[in-house]
């Protein structure tokens, strides 16, 4: 499903030059969820934004559905995005002033393709989400909590092949964090959603299939939820 390979990324001021991403191998199978941890800086967001097409590569490959992303030109790559990923991030980027139902309808509309069939499903992820009967309410007046599932509804709404998360739960506190976290669990296990969410927090990561590590531009480690001693991983890792 999601291939990528030898993967770097480097960024230049001036003169100055830094290697984020220095040789990342990783394949990701059609309906897991894995959770990319790591410290800060450690370059989980700009692994995520080349996952998501938003920024090139300096080298390596990226392969989603056997599309190889990185050689798309950019309207290509653009329109790619809009079809095929879903983007959750931690401060939510909802329309303030749009409604709960006009928010996730919003990249519907961008498509130009607002049917019936499309309101009904509309109003099924709004159930989904847990916010039923919030149709009409302004994005501005909802939680965080709140904000964050229609912001996941919008991700889905166009079924799409990959959900990709950015510290999604990085502004909840941890009861707020687990329901987010569930609703993934749920989108996971009922629709076999493939996910990809970047945390630092081992609480969110411990949600995944598979967690793995990031260390400064590099995949440290990785752990799976088959490994035998994974709960004695976790475990470490909270103490
Ligand atoms: N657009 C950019 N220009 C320059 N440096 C960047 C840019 N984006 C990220 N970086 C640097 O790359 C490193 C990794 O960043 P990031 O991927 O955001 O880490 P993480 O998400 O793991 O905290 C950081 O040192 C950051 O300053
Ligand atoms: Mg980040």
């Amino acid at each position: 499903m999601i291939k990528v390979s030898d993967l770097t990324k480097e960024f230049s001021q001036g003169q100055e030059r830094t290697q984020v991403l220095k040789g990342i191998d990783l394949n990701i199978e059609e309906g897991e969820f894995v959770a990319i941890m790591g410290p800060s800086g450690s370059g989980k967001s700009t692994l995520l934004q080349l996952l998501g097409g938003l920024d090139v590569p300096t080298s390596g490959n990226i392969q989603i559905n056997n599309e190889c992303i990185n050689k798309m030109k950019e309207k290509e790559r653009t329109i790619f995005r809009r079809k095929k990923l879903g983007f959750v991030f931690q401060n939510y980027q909802l329309l303030p002033t749009l409604t709960v139902e006009e928010n996730i309808a919003f990249p519907l509309h961008a498509d130009g393709k607002l049917t019936n069939e499309n309101s009904k499903m509309v109003q099924e992820l709004i159930c989904s989400v847990g916010l039923k009967g919030l149709n009409q309410k302004r994005a501005n007046l909802l939680s965080g909590g709140q904000q964050q599932r229609v912001a996941i509804a919008r991700a889905l709404v166009n079924n799409p092949t990959v959900l990709l998360a950015d510290e999604p739960t990085g502004n909840l506190d941890r009861a707020k964090a687990e329901e987010i976290l569930s609703l993934f669990l749920k989108f996971h296990r009922e629709n076999k959603q493939t996910i990809v969410m970047v945390t630092h927090d081992i609480f969110a990561a411990g949600f995944a299939d598979r967690i793995i590590l990031f260390r400064d531009g590099v995949i440290d480690q990785v752990i799976s939820r088959k490994d035998s001693d994974y709960a004695k991983y976790l475990a470490n890792f909270m103490a």
